[in-house]
């Protein structure tokens, strides 16, 4: 008895060493690589980073579409949507910053049940500040798990892209919680990066049960959005959910002036499919991956939330409109326009689940305001 376990000890040692010696192998390797998020990882995350790190991190620079400018009319139209037209078909650019096990690995993933996806741009650190230390706090909320990710480009040229790029590093650091990719974070580009971070949850986070994806500018009441995805019958993020702000029958802004215009050298229809307000919207793990699905093949639009309605008209599935987002600002009570109504009475926003527009001071107030359990509203 004793003399065979002393051989198992034996074999098991020399194993364990073979092991080590592969680990430092990939390891080396992979420092000679240009691997940013090196510096950040403690021992915990490079094992399970070494394991599934197939992804590639240096994509090769995707090369400017010159035939774009063969495009009817092209000259004439505003520089951002010429570089866009130009950059149209790029879809893989080097990861700065990475997040392997945010979920704790593709394995674990499902242990996540709220994932917060932030879009947010790098110039942008109060606001991330912010979201920490309010609703986008990483923690367990009646029994279940909400973790959050910004997710970025770059900005600005030169030296300044530089500094934005190390404070990211520094955030990194301090919170993991940043995906970065080498791309410009524009208006424009909000497309690009939700599909780069569906591409990233597919590889990293697959089986996360639900999402709220959404800009760094918004409140939401993520407590209530547990509860609520809680109460949902048969839905524990492997059927479809995307809920929002609702917004059918509109059509692709052809006003040249508006930020949101889109002229018909970038899409011909008259009309766009339903879809929710881009500055925030629920979906299920399951949904999620449908629309990562369909993106392959649909051609960018970069109007990121029009973009997802039409990955999910394809799958055949419909977004669907729930009271508590106000992607577009609250109705108070008509009262309102009288100066004794407090527009921030906690009141107002105790059951809803997003608002749009709201900001550092605002949010910190109201955030602590909602979550103090002596909160006494009225019927
Ligand atoms: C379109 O652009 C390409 C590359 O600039 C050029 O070689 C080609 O002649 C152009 N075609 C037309 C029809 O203008
Ligand atoms: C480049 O642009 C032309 C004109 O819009 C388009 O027909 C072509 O498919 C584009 N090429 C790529 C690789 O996207
Ligand atoms: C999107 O990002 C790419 C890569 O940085 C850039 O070349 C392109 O100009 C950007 N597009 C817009 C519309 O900003």
């Amino acid at each position: 008895m004793r003399k065979n376990r002393t051989t198992a000890l034996l074999i098991c040692g020399a194993f364990g060493l073979l092991v080590f010696n592969l680990w430092k192998g990939v390891l080396t390797h992979h420092t000679s690589n240009h691997l940013q998020v090196k510096v950040r990882m403690d021992d915990s995350q490079k094992e399970s980073t070494i394991k599934k790190n197939t992804y590639v991190y240096s994509w090769q620079e995707c090369q400017q579409n010159m035939s774009a400018a063969n495009i009817t009319g092209f000259k004439t139209l505003p520089q951002h949507i010429q570089d866009f037209l130009y950059y149209r078909h790029c879809r893989h650019f080097p990861m700065l910053l990475d997040l392997p096990d945010k979920c704790g690995g593709a394995d674990k993933s499902a242990e996540v049940f709220l994932l917060l996806v932030i879009k947010s741009s790098p110039g942008n650190y109060d606001r991330r500040e912010v979201l920490r230390k309010t609703w986008a706090k990483e923690r367990l909320h009646n029994g279940v798990w909400i973790r959050r990710v910004f997710v970025s480009g770059t900005a600005d040229t030169g030296f300044e892209k530089e500094r934005f790029n190390t404070i990211l590093e520094m955030e990194q650091r301090e919170y993991n919680d940043i995906i970065q990719w080498d791309f410009h974070d524009s208006f424009f580009n909000l497309t690009l990066k939700q599909i780069l971070f569906l591409e990233w949850m597919e590889r990293n986070c697959p089986n996360a049960r639900f999402l709220l994806n959404g800009d760094d500018d918004v409140f939401a009441h993520t407590n209530n959005m547990v509860e609520y995805l809680q109460g949902l019958k048969d839905n524990d993020g492997s059927k479809h959910l995307f809920a929002g702000h609702l917004i059918a029958g509109k059509g692709p802004v052809r006003k040249k002036k508006n930020k949101y215009y889109i002229p018909v050298q970038v899409e011909e229809s008259e009309s766009y499919p339903s879809y929710c307000g881009g500055g925030g919207f629920l979906l299920s793990g399951y949904t999620a991956m449908v629309i990562y699905k369909m993106s392959q093949s649909i051609t960018i639009l970069p109007i990121d939330d029009v973009y997802m309605g039409m990955c999910l008209a394809i799958a055949g599935l419909s977004p669907a409109s729930h009271m508590g987002f106000r992607t577009i600002g609250l109705r108070l009570p008509s009262a309102s326009r009288v100066q004794s109504v407090d527009l921030y009475d906690p009141c107002y926003y105790r059951d809803l689940l997003l608002i749009h527009r709201f900001l550092s001071a605002r949010m910190y107030f109201m955030w602590h305001k909602l979550t103090d359990l002596n909160l006494k509203c009225g019927p």
